[in-house]
């Protein structure tokens, strides 16, 4: 089987460039609907599936975003490889609004969301101990420093559940963890991409410096859209830069993503 990359879109990319054969394709799941029709074609002969995380048009919050159904589409289409884009704010005052940064970690702070494939009559527990697929991490930045923006590797990213912006007293804390970014979506679906056994990587682009900056008061969405929009071309380019990088047989995953489920399961089969 040949490898198929998917995106998903935040705040800003709500579409890519350049597919052919791209055919908007509605799917349903166990879960209920994906946010979105899915986009689907190929890009330098490689299979691709873009979805806007929170529908055409923002439609989803943070909290209501379908993240069991998006994971499961992009399953179902046969997506091996999981790139997420996600407008942040930054923690730190060497990322700057305007730069990508690759997460390689997660805290998470979200409490009002499905988090698992799994429940009762079929209890499992996949390890997280390394939400992010390294190789999948490594080549996006590789794709990113193709695009001239300015990316670091590797960055805990907090997920906490919005829709408002942090107190500046929980943006001091979340300082003091020594997390570098903060966003509202990056959980469950780092999880759920684990239960699915998909690689997944995640490009956070910075639009803020959050509420702790001396400079920058308080976050507000106007300043966060206009970043992002001014960040999509370049999250355009990165994934176009892609499928270059990861074109092939699908082959197991050297960190384990594409097994995660392999000693993972405690309800005894069914007899
Ligand atoms: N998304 C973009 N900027 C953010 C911030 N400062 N906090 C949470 N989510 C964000």
């Amino acid at each position: 089987m040949d490898r198929m990359i998917g995106v998903i879109g935040g705040s800003g990319l709500y579409e890519i460039d350049g597919l052919e054969d791209a055919t908007w394709v509605s799917l349903e799941t166990p879960w209920g609907a994906p946010s979105d029709q899915v986009l689907t074609g190929s890009l330098s002969g490689v299979k691709m599936a873009f979805l806007p995380r929170h529908g055409r048009g923002h439609v989803h919050t943070p909290t209501t975003v379908p993240y069991r159904a998006n994971i499961d589409a992009m399953k179902q289409l046969g997506v091996s490889d999981l790139v997420a884009v996600s407008a942040v704010g930054s923690l730190k005052e060497a990322y700057a609004p305007g730069d990508f940064l690759i997460v390689d970690q997660y805290i998470d702070r979200t409490f009002a969301r499905e988090k698992s494939f799994f429940g009762p009559g079929l209890v499992g527990h996949v390890s997280v101990a390394h939400p992010i697929c390294a190789r999948l991490a490594g080549h996006c930045t590789s794709a990113a420093q193709t695009t001239g923006v300015r990316v670091h590797q590797g960055g805990t990213y907090i997920a906490m559940e919005g829709p408002q912006f942090s107190t500046k007293a929980e943006s001091e804390l979340y300082r003091s963890w020594g997390a570098d970014v903060i966003g509202m979506t990056g959980m469950p679906e780092a999880k759920l991409a684990r239960e699915a056994e998909i690689c997944y990587a995640c490009i956070a682009m910075i639009t803020d410096y959050d509420c702790w900056h001396p400079d920058h008061d308080a976050v507000d969405v106007a300043q966060v859209v206009a970043v992002a929009q001014k960040n999509a071309a370049k999250a355009r380019d990165l994934v176009a830069a892609l499928p270059a990088l990861l074109a092939g047989p699908v082959s197991d995953c050297p960190e384990g993503c594409s097994h995660a489920l392999d000693s993972a399961v405690m309800t005894a089969p069914a007899k």
